[in-house]
């Protein structure tokens, strides 16, 4: 997806009615804006909102990965160091439903910005319409979600379809002939998930095919059974040479599951995503080839966009994450660089 410069309109409908206010020419009975486009928080008279005004409502996702604990960390960490007046931070263990009512307790609350990092892609419509109706601007974190772009702010986060294009590259330079590979998605339904398994299809030669498909739900745990019901299914080497994972955490459960069955590193070509410090081990010790680089620190540019929504300035509505791939060959060299 191309990075679009589309002002908000929350932020064109808070300047608007800043130049109004400072000229005096608001009259009583004016019109009020519509008021899903009315500001979260208004400039006053003596300037800007600073850091120390903000509190953001973070409702976190959960915990299900080294990449959530280090974006939920993000976001602490940059909190803290900014000064902002408040965090509200939740977890909702992978469950949409909790994520909605976290959301919710901050509508309530009056929170001047939301950052969502959204666990699934639809059924956002709700909830996100009532944050437009009380006035505060949502930025999507991390995944993307399916609503229409006019009831949130913007979007900060991974392009995921070009992180599945680039592990689908990985297995082509890997496997020019041709040959099988099994793919172990995300959670079902999420941007993430979608995102990587619609790249991945699109740039993966025909010469290659995905033989079986199953969700790990992005948990070591839960991509341990997939793997073994694989294995019972499956004949290393020969019904399949290769693996798509689309994060470390499972790739990691999938390396247990494999050492266990007697498979040696490199007898299987294995793709992952994340750039974790446990991926970079799985490539230090030579069960992956690649590691695709999703990269978890998103809360300095969140809160600087926030602020900005807060003072009715312009924002960038689509902001993505500049992202590489992580090969062996320096993997040792770059592991105690890792922050994550
Ligand atoms: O949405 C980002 C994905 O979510 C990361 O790849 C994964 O590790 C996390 O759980």
């Amino acid at each position: 997806m191309k990075a679009s410069r589309i002002v908000s309109t929350f932020t064109v409908a808070l300047m608007a009615l800043t130049i109004l206010a400072a000229c005096g020419q608001a009259p009583a009975s004016a019109p009020p804006a519509p008021a899903a486009e009315q500001p979260a928080a208004a400039a006053n008279a003596t300037g800007k909102k600073t850091y120390a005004d903000m509190t953001l409502c973070f409702p976190q996702l959960g915990a299900e990965s080294d990449w959530r604990t280090a974006n939920t960390a993000s976001f602490k960490e940059t909190a803290a160091t900014l000064g902002i007046k408040q965090l509200v931070f939740s977890d909702a263990q992978q469950k949409q439903e909790n994520q909605i009512s976290a959301v919710r307790a901050c509508i309530q609350q009056g929170v001047d910005v939301i950052a969502l990092p959204p666990v699934v892609e639809d059924g956002w419509e709700p909830v996100l319409t009532e944050a437009k109706n009380a006035g505060i601007p949502v930025i999507i974190v991390d995944r993307s979600v399916s609503a229409d772009p006019s009831l949130y702010a913007a979007h900060i986060g991974s392009d995921m379809v070009l992180e599945g294009e680039r592990a689908a590259e990985e297995f082509n330079k890997m496997m020019p002939d041709g040959g099988a590979v099994l793919e172990i998605s995300g959670t079902t339904g999420s941007g993430a998930a979608v995102g990587r398994a619609e790249g991945f299809r699109k740039k993966l030669n025909p010469n290659i095919t995905i033989l079986d498909s199953q969700t790990g739900n992005f948990t070591r745990a839960e991509a341990v059974p997939v793997m073994q019901a694989f294995l019972r299914k499956y004949q290393p080497g020969t019904d399949f040479q290769g693996i798509f994972i689309h994060n470390d955490d499972m790739g990691i459960g999938v390396i247990e599951v494999l050492k266990a069955a007697g498979i040696k590193p490199g007898d299987l070509k294995i793709v992952s995503v994340d750039g974790t410090r446990g991926g970079f081990q799985a490539m230090v010790d030579g069960w992956f080839q690649a590691d695709v680089e999703c990269n978890p620190l998103l809360a300095p540019q969140v809160f600087e966009m926030a602020l900005k929504l807060m003072n009715g300035e312009p924002v960038e509505r689509e902001v993505l994450t500049n992202e590489t791939v992580y090969y062996p060959e320096n993997a040792a060299e770059l592991l105690p660089t890792r922050q994550y």
